[in-house]
């Protein structure tokens, strides 16, 4: 049988992994400021991580939500001590899309309601609601498409009030990521985000916070968007969450009430990866990886905000773009096999770092001064 070719994959078998580094199958080392696209939190292998993994799959790994799962209350604790959202209830599922149908679904059946705002450049997800709140008409089948997502400009706070003014009443959510990661690393501007909250409250919807990507630390603080002071109703989760462990989540403000079968799932909460999810949990408080993340990605902002051609530095914490000038678009390629370097990408030409929170400043100052010997072959 062969594989359903859906990726446009590098030639590159990776065997194994450790912290931010990377190894081929010719024993070739690679730093990874790709994070398997924003996934590694806190870092490849970590031995907390393995162990805590270990350790639950010689008792047991998997059994279904019809029974008491201490270990899943055990990862809700955790989780609202480190993101500070005690108050909130959890919701255990497998992978971000999921996270976000699941969010979409709970704000419809709350408000009764059947319409969603989402934003252009937005990715969400490939499940048929979440990708249908997604821009991009390439990856929406047929079957997903629906005439009640309405799409508006991101940052755009005149476009969002005249359209709750429109449709307000009709308004289930509003899902909107902190910083658009698929769509280029846009940040999402405090003035924004402070009239989705309002309008939420004044009309009654749901305000969804995609943290899938921008989420868990990754910004510097748990959820990037609680850099405007207000709070979601529902932070979507998933990526850093298992630092390579399939997990996703969502986390309910507490004025959502759950009812028995309005959410469900086999494989969501189980005890192997609620265990890899306290790992995750307890490495970031432990080793202080939030301020870290926040540390090492201020003096990568700057250092590339120096380096010419290179425009449009943006982002928080470790979650940065920057836009490459057309003389250069080799430049990712380049960095991958002439200096064994991962980075992420952003059509049509900006390069993403998402690396471990954990990654050193060494390993930051490596890669800043590779990315000059880079830039400087083309200038030659
Ligand atoms: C912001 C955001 N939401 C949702 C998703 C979908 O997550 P998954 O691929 O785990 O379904 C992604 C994936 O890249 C994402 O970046």
């Amino acid at each position: 049988m062969k594989l359903f070719d859906v990726y446009p994959i590098n030639n590159i078998n990776i065997t194994h992994a450790k912290g931010s580094k990377v190894w081929d199958e010719h024993n070739n080392e690679y730093l990874d400021l790709y994070g398997g696209h924003a996934v590694i939190s806190i870092g490849h292998t970590h031995p907390h991580w393995v162990h805590r993994i270990e350790e639950q799959l010689k008792k047991i790994a998997f059994y279904s939500n019809s029974i008491k799962i201490p270990i899943q209350e055990e990862l809700a604790h955790k989780l609202g001590e480190v993101s500070g959202k005690k108050d909130y209830q959890l919701f255990l599922c497998n992978s971000g899309a999921e996270a976000n149908e699941n969010a979409l679904k709970l704000a419809s059946f709350h408000t009764g309601r059947k319409k969603i705002i989402a934003f252009s450049k937005s990715f969400h997800g490939r499940t048929s609601l979440a990708v249908a709140a997604t821009d991009n008409p390439s990856i929406v089948a047929p079957v997903n498409q629906t005439d009640n997502v309405i799409f508006l400009p991101f940052n755009n706070t005149e476009a969002l009030e005249e359209a709750f003014k429109k449709h307000g009443n009709e308004l289930a959510a509003v899902i909107v990521e902190g910083i658009q990661g698929v769509g280029g690393i846009n940040v999402a501007e405090k003035n924004f985000l402070l009239s989705i909250r309002k309008n939420c409250d004044q009309y009654g919807a749901v305000y969804i916070a995609d943290s899938v990507q921008c989420g868990y630390g990754r910004s510097g603080i748990f959820f990037s968007h609680d850099h405007a002071g207000v709070e979601a109703d529902i932070y979507t989760m998933a990526k850093g969450m298992g630092n390579g462990f399939p997990i996703g989540g969502i986390i309910i403000s507490p004025s959502l009430k759950a009812k028995h079968g309005m959410l469900g799932t086999t494989f969501g909460g189980n005890h192997l990866a609620c265990a890899a999810a306290l790992a995750v949990l307890e490495v970031i408080e432990k080793e202080n990886l939030i301020q870290h993340a926040s540390k090492v990605g201020e003096f990568l902002s700057a250092s590339l905000r120096s380096i010419s051609p290179l425009s449009g530095v943006r982002g928080m914490g470790l979650m940065i773009g920057f836009d490459v000038p057309e003389q250069l678009n080799n430049l990712k390629k380049d960095l991958l096999f002439k200096y064994r370097i991962f980075t992420g990408e952003a059509k049509p030409n900006v390069i993403r770092l998402l690396p471990s929170l954990a990654l050193s400043m060494e390993d930051a100052a490596y890669f800043i001064q590779h990315l000059k010997l880079a830039i400087e072959q083309y200038q030659d």
